[in-house]
């Protein structure tokens, strides 16, 4: 059964999407569209909601694109948590998958919230753990420059540990709350983490009772060596860019045979390439969608945009010659740089072909056409072990979400691709995952150290 994710911001995946005419004209911090889009992913059964996020202002040296707000930039948003607590009371099955980082923030508070999400959601809560893209962030935490990379992700795989650890702080019966006996808690029903590391000195044990889901759903979204061998120790599931079949399945043979080292079998991790899906009720409809959003971009939006994608500043290159040498190392997202440089020399592209190509899907793969076309590649990257299901972007909301719900997803279940009801009481019985169990704590047992 295939997996689908989406994303809760309103403005739409394509840089030209909010200024279409089926966009919506009032897109900043609009809580009523988060929940009328959670409420339409949800009535197409989707697993998730997906909020990408950072902390800082991006794109101010660079005033066109400033102007212009591109999706991924996001300059007024709502503190994701906070947001998916908000759309949690009004939706009931769906899952909530909130982006926060490993970088900028501490294990203890971070725990605490996703632990809160958890229970207020009724186990819906899901982590998308970052080291975060955008060095400009460390600008907003005392810092002059951006932690280098290797460190964010030594952080990472302690900030992780340190958060189960304190998710493990109580028994699920710790709360007895007995009236006649005056007992509220059982003592012996709680550990204290004690952790003192390289990055943090955390005591425990966490003040919020043993999460439903034990652990949220946890997501990762890096693609490095030390972003795969992280994901295969910790993560449910993995946010992938992989913009043709061969490049999805290299990369979903790669991350699924690490997972044996671990101890997991290949299904406990699920690989959800990036997709942008251009439907009509025609080709022809669907064609003109994507024609039209092209046509909202000019190059000099275009170029800077591709210039933010690969991190070099493409301006003082022709428009109409080929990209500059893109191999050395990045300090952001180096899937994006990488799969676009090795695009446009694959297909000989120049500078203006290249931002065409990308735009539509944001580096990621593009699938166009009637319901039928579109379950086809999907069906297709799914069959291939390429995929185990898709972030779908919409290009333009709340048009496409409407149009992907009651077009292609009927079509998946129609090929029993998807389901066609929610089943089970938390996100992870819904997708299949495995519910952690405590390790510290036997149902009736006494805490072990
Ligand atoms: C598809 C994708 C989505 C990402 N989303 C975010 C995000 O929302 N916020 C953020 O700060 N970093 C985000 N990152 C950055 C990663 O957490 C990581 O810092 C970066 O990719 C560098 O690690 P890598 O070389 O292992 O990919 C994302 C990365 C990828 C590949």
């Amino acid at each position: 059964m295939l997996n689908l994710m989406t994303g809760l911001l309103g403005l739409g995946g394509h840089l030209g999407g909010w200024r279409h005419r089926d966009a919506w004209s009032d897109q900043v911090m609009n809580l009523d569209h988060a929940i009328e889009l959670a409420q339409t992913a949800e009535r197409g059964k989707f697993d998730l909601l997906f909020l990408a996020d950072g902390n800082a202002v991006r794109q101010m040296d660079k005033p066109a694109l400033f102007a212009a707000n591109s999706p991924s930039d996001r300059p007024a948003v709502f503190e994701p948590i906070t947001l998916l607590t908000a759309v949690s009371q009004h939706t009931s099955c769906i899952g909530l998958l909130a982006t926060a980082t490993t970088t900028y923030d501490e294990p203890y508070s971070l725990a605490r919230r996703f632990a809160s999400l958890d229970h207020l959601s009724k186990g819906r809560a899901c982590w998308n753990i970052v080291t975060t893209s955008y060095p400009e962030d460390s600008l907003n935490f005392s810092r002059t420059e951006h932690v280098a990379k290797d460190v964010r992700y030594d952080r990472a795989r302690e900030f992780v540990s340190v958060a189960k650890g304190l998710w493990d702080s109580w028994a699920e019966d710790a709360f007895v709350q007995n009236k006649a006996t005056g007992q509220f808690l059982d003592p012996t029903r709680v550990r204290v983490l004690d952790h003192a590391g390289r990055h943090f000195q955390v005591k425990g044990p966490l003040n919020v009772a043993r999460m439903p889901q034990g652990y949220p759903v946890l997501f990762m979204a890096g693609q490095s060596e030390d972003g795969r061998e992280l994901a295969a120790q910790h993560a449910d599931c993995v946010f992938a860019v992989t913009n043709t079949k061969a490049a999805g399945q290299a990369f979903y043979a790669d991350l699924k045979g690490r997972l044996g080292r671990y101890g997991r079998s290949p299904d406990s991790l699920r690989i959800l390439p990036g997709a942008a899906v251009y439907v009509g009720r025609s080709a022809a409809e669907a064609d003109e969608l994507f024609e039209e959003l092209q046509a909202l971009i000019a190059p000099s939006l275009g170029v800077p945009y591709l210039s933010k994608l690969v991190e070099m500043n493409l301006s003082g290159y022709p428009l109409d010659g080929p990209l500059p040498d893109l191999s050395s190392e990045t300090l952001g997202i180096a899937a994006f740089r990488k799969t676009i440089a090795e695009m446009a020399v694959r297909d000989n592209l120049t500078i203006r072909q290249t931002y065409e190509r990308v735009l539509p899907s944001m580096g990621h793969v593009t699938f166009t056409g009637t319901a039928k076309d579109v379950a086809d590649q999907m069906e297709d990257w799914y069959t291939s072990k390429a995929a185990d299901g898709f972030n779908v972007t919409m290009p333009v909301l709340p048009r496409c979400l409407n149009d992907f719900v009651s077009l292609v997803i009927p079509e998946l279940q129609r090929r029993g691709l998807f389901r066609t009801e929610y089943q089970g009481r938390t996100l992870r019985e819904r997708m299949g995952l495995p519910t952690p169990q405590n390790p510290y704590f036997t149902t009736h047992g006494r805490a072990a150290n």
